[in-house]
């Protein structure tokens, strides 16, 4: 596992940016594993820039998102597929058919989510994944207590993230309870990992994830196992790691 502690939000977007690049510089075929959530914007927003400035095609990149709400139709605009088409994939050359979010209306959810995985392996596999984290140490909608080998299922979302998620919608009624999510397995699967974190509310889980005991009490601690996952964290938001990094 790499840290790197970034001195503002800006400049987490812009390595986080560089870092999704690379891969499609190195492969123009990558796959990539997408994040919602309001870390990744800029650096979509980022990305967007480099395509426009033609240092960089998305023409035959393909991606898998990690997760989707159950019960939100694609049109809905806090769908996760709205928000990636918003944030990112209306304003680049990648070909939407080239693009999978989980199906969060899936009529034999379970079948939908067998399907995805196998899609996933018959794409060729991830290459890059980029990753948030939950102030509860989820990734994806992996929470607390989501075991080490999880596949992409259907999970019931915890308080705490209903209640951060409250900020995007009208009443609390209307935040989902239930999601469709890429598993900690799925993630682990992927040969690059970024994760990106801002803001002192992650201080403690940050600290938790890189330096804390593997444990299924935060799902990011996982990661710790992976061969080549690079946390990109603002300083605040890396404020409590004991280590210098
Ligand atoms: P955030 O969410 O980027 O909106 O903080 C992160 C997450 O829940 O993965």
């Amino acid at each position: 596992m790499e840290v790197i502690i970034t001195n503002s939000a800006d400049e987490m977007s812009k390595k986080g940016a560089e870092l999704v690049a690379a891969a499609v510089k190195k492969n123009p075929k990558a796959v990539l594993g997408l994040a919602t959530g309001g870390t990744p914007v800029k650096m979509y927003a980022e990305l967007i820039k480099l395509y426009k400035s033609g240092a960089l095609d998305f023409k035959k990149v393909r991606s898998f998102n990690l997760d989707e709400y159950v019960g939100l139709p694609g049109t809905h605009d806090q769908s996760y597929r709205c928000f990636m088409n918003e944030n990112l994939f209306n304003h680049i050359n990648i070909d939407k058919k080239n693009t999978n979010v989980p199906d969060g209306l899936a009529k034999d959810i379970e079948k939908s989510c067998a399907e995805y995985e196998a899609k996933i392996k018959a794409w060729g596999g991830i290459d890059l994944q980029v990753l948030g984290i939950g102030s509860n140490g989820h990734i994806a909608f992996n929470e607390p207590l989501s075991g080490a080998m999880s596949k992409t299922r259907k999970v019931a979302i915890s308080q705490r993230t209903i209640s951060d998620n409250a900020r995007f919608f009208k009443t609390m009624d209307e935040v989902p309870k239930t999601a469709v999510t890429m598993g900690i397995g799925t993630i682990l699967e992927a040969r690059k990992i970024v994760l990106l974190a801002s803001g002192g509310n992650k201080a403690d889980v940050i600290a938790a994830a890189v330096e804390g005991p593997v444990t299924q009490l935060v799902p990011a601690s996982f990661l710790q196992l992976h061969a080549d996952t690079v946390f990109v964290v603002e300083k605040e938001a890396a404020s409590k790691l004991k280590g210098k990094y």
